[in-house]
């Protein structure tokens, strides 16, 4: 679609890891399907994401886009609502991760949470590449190349919207002053006294380059204070602390996606790293047999003894699919040892079954037809490129780089 109207625009990646699972779509899908009908949407499919961890075997990632996009379609993301694309088709998203890098200090990348943990958990990836530091500049620069105003994200990745906020400010402070704001500001600096000057330049330094909010603070009480200097200049170095000026690159906030995991066949969260998962698209056989096999409360070794399902994996299943009489018929009957875990897996199956029906049709038929697909990610690309495109301009522009 082209967006015509001034809703605000809604931004969201996942990295290309391959099929999707039941997770994906009670996580995240649904609220993109949601999202869709309330703002303008662009989803894509961050492959070169995927390379900073499988640049060894690249060939996951190729493998991964058309059956993750299939699957996004089969679950209900309509391309008459949203922009589906994917992120190496639109290569202003490369250069402004470029030009961004040159002002991105070192150690907003370094401090990520996600940085060294990554290393460490995956220690025989060796992330100790550029790439692998830059993840969270390239994050910034698909939020930023679309002026997104949401970014639908877990709780993982709030620091890296956090850094695109950031990173937002500091480009505008360094691009978007009027031409002689800063020499202004400076002025206006010195006409506090040499010490407060020096406080001043120092609490600046501490919030602009670390986000230290405290020295902000400070910064701000010592402004109010200054009887000295004129409102103007007060109001400039108000300005000049928080970096505004022309805003060119909009901060973004992030739509924090519900913190419930959605659990795994073994009571873990499900994720492919753990194996406990149901595809979509896996056939009514597979799912019987993967629920039927699912581990219960270890107390119930045989048939006769009672159970508990607060310790039982195929309890929290219920929870998401069952009504409120078959939740009141699985407690008795495991407690009491009334009903089998057979009979109580098969509500379950009977509910996955039937949600999973529709979209694994919905996957065959976009699989027989992935010409249309195609045309489907073209036609999104272009919409995406043409934003992209605008905001390069504008970035080039305010760095004088418009020759
Ligand atoms: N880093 C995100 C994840 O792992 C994926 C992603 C890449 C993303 N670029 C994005 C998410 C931009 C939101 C916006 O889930
Ligand atoms: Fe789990 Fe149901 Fe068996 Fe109880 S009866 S242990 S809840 S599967």
């Amino acid at each position: 679609m082209t967006f015509s109207s001034s809703n605000p625009r809604v931004l969201s990646g996942m990295r290309a890891t391959g099929r999707l699972h039941l997770g994906h779509y009670h996580g995240v899908l649904k609220n993109w399907i949601k999202l869709q009908h309330e703002y303008e949407c662009l989803f894509f499919v961050a492959d070169v994401h995927g390379l900073t961890t499988e640049y060894k075997a690249p060939k996951i990632i190729g493998d991964s886009i058309w059956p993750m996009i299939i699957d996004w379609l089969a679950c209900g993301i309509d391309p008459g609502l949203a922009n589906i694309f994917i992120q190496s088709q639109i290569p202003e998203i490369a250069e402004l991760h470029l030009l961004l890098s040159m002002i991105t200090p070192l150690s907003w990348l370094e401090r990520i949470p996600t940085y060294k943990d990554q290393q460490e958990k995956l220690r025989e990836k060796n992330l100790n590449t550029y790439g692998f530091l830059g993840y969270p500049l390239l994050q910034s620069a698909d939020v930023l190349i679309y002026k997104a105003n949401y970014v639908p994200v877990g709780e993982d990745q709030l620091s890296h919207i956090e850094m695109t906020r950031e990173l937002a400010r500091h480009f505008n402070h360094l691009y978007g002053s009027e031409p002689d704001f800063e020499t202004k500001a400076e002025l206006a600096i010195d006409k506090m006294g040499r010490k407060n000057a020096n406080l001043y330049r120092e609490l600046r330094t501490r919030y602009q380059e670390r986000g230290d909010h405290e020295a902000l603070e400070i910064a701000k009480a010592l402004l109010e204070d200054q009887q000295n200097i004129a409102l103007g200049d007060k109001n400039r170095l108000f300005g000049y602390l928080e970096g505004t000026g022309r805003i060119i690159l909009p901060e973004p906030s992030a739509l924090l996606t519900s913190a419930a995991k959605f659990p795994g066949l073994d009571g873990q969260k499900m994720s492919k790293s753990y194996h406990n998962t149901i595809s979509l698209g896996d056939e009514p056989l597979i799912i019987e047999q993967k629920i039927r096999t699912m581990p219960t409360d270890p107390a119930r070794v045989r048939r006769s003894d009672p159970g508990e399902p607060e310790k039982c994996p195929v309890w929290s299943f219920h929870k998401i699919y069952s009504s409120d009489e078959t939740k009141e018929w699985v407690q008795k009957g495991c407690r009491s040892a009334g009903i089998g875990c057979l009979d109580c897996k098969q509500p379950v199956i009977d509910a996955i079954q039937k949600e999973q029906e529709p979209i694994r049709a919905q996957i065959k038929d976009y699989e027989n037809d992935r010409g249309f697909v195609k045309t489907i990610v073209a036609q999104g690309s272009d919409a995406a490129r043409e934003i992209a495109q605008h905001t390069l301009d504008d970035v080039k522009q305010a760095m004088g780089l418009d020759y």
